[in-house]
């Protein structure tokens, strides 16, 4: 990129001039001022930055911290990879805030099966999708009931950006296919045939695990990253992690912001407890479903 490649040759060219600089001097001419350090580069507006959300699964408790914390950032352009519904007791706040708030939303398999039908899925989360469906179906504004149906039965696959690629789980199976840290040793020929699928940076939810996938291949995670990935014209498949049910033993919630030459991921916290005092409450869904808020796992 540009100013990339101009801070690099100013970089470089620092030290020549400075030989050339010192081999000028002359006994009893005055010492030349070294040269100044280049500008740093502007400050990239927060309207031109990108937060990714993803997997919010009916968590309103966190859905609400993580919305106050890109507020917080003058951040106003959001999008969402998916599963917005289902597992959590505030599916209908979560969609509305979707709805209001996120450029475009995927479809996750989760929001795939409450629109239509589970597919795959183990007792406790199809419970929980009948009963989300249920919470759908028995509000009594038509208005607000169609636009949900809507919003949801309206949620592509995949978002093809100039920047990016979108989908909830993988560029070859965007709705189910997980793409796990341990495939770097299992599963080569996947993440091969994965990467042959986008150009340069894809963005996916669906595991709840947060890191980014290089193809040697090799898996970081955001601790292994310092929260940060700097962007170069290596292709990488990056995952933002999951705002309400996280899966890599941080209970706290995860997504990441998209700036012009890095990828930054963010943890929030959230009033875990009410969220788990909530599920419950709720016979339909499975006790389980809010432990592992506790343990992030
Ligand atoms: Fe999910």
């Amino acid at each position: 990129m540009p100013p990339e490649n101009e801070s690099e040759t100013s970089a470089q060219a620092s030290p020549a001039r400075a030989t050339s600089a010192k081999s000028a001097t002359r006994v009893g001419a005055p010492a030349l001022e070294p040269a100044p350090e280049p500008p740093p580069p502007p400050a990239v507006p927060p309207e031109e930055l990108l937060a990714i959300i993803s997997d919010i699964h009916g968590n309103f408790e966190a859905l609400t911290a993580v919305m106050a914390e890109i507020k917080s950032r003058d951040l106003t352009r959001i999008c969402c990879l998916g599963d917005v519904i289902g597992y959590g007791p505030n599916p209908l706040e979560c969609l509305d805030t979707v709805i209001e708030n996120c450029e475009f939303t995927i479809m996750g398999n989760h929001d795939f099966a409450i629109l239509y039908e589970p597919f795959n899925f183990n007792t406790a989360a199809e419970n929980s999708a009948f009963w989300t469906r249920q919470q759908f179906e028995k509000d009594p504004d038509r208005t607000r009931r169609n636009r949900r149906w809507r919003y949801l039965g309206a949620m592509q696959t995949r978002v093809n950006q100039k920047r990016f690629l979108a989908v909830h789980g993988s560029p070859r199976r965007p709705i189910n296919e997980y793409i796990f840290p341990d495939d770097i040793y299992s599963a080569t020929q996947k993440l091969a045939s994965i990467f042959d699928r986008f150009n340069h940076l894809c963005f996916v939810g669906h595991t709840h695990v947060p890191g980014v996938f290089v193809p040697h291949p090799d898996f970081y995670s955001p601790i292994d990253l310092n929260q940060r990935y700097d962007i170069t014209e290596e292709r990488a498949i990056i995952n933002v992690g999951s705002v309400g049910q996280p899966r890599d033993h941080d209970p706290r919630a995860s997504f990441a912001i998209l700036h012009h030459d890095h990828v930054e991921f963010v943890r929030v916290n959230y009033d875990i407890h009410a969220t788990v005092e909530k599920v419950r409450a709720i016979d339909a869904l499975d006790n389980f479903l809010g432990q592992r808020l506790i343990e992030g796992a």
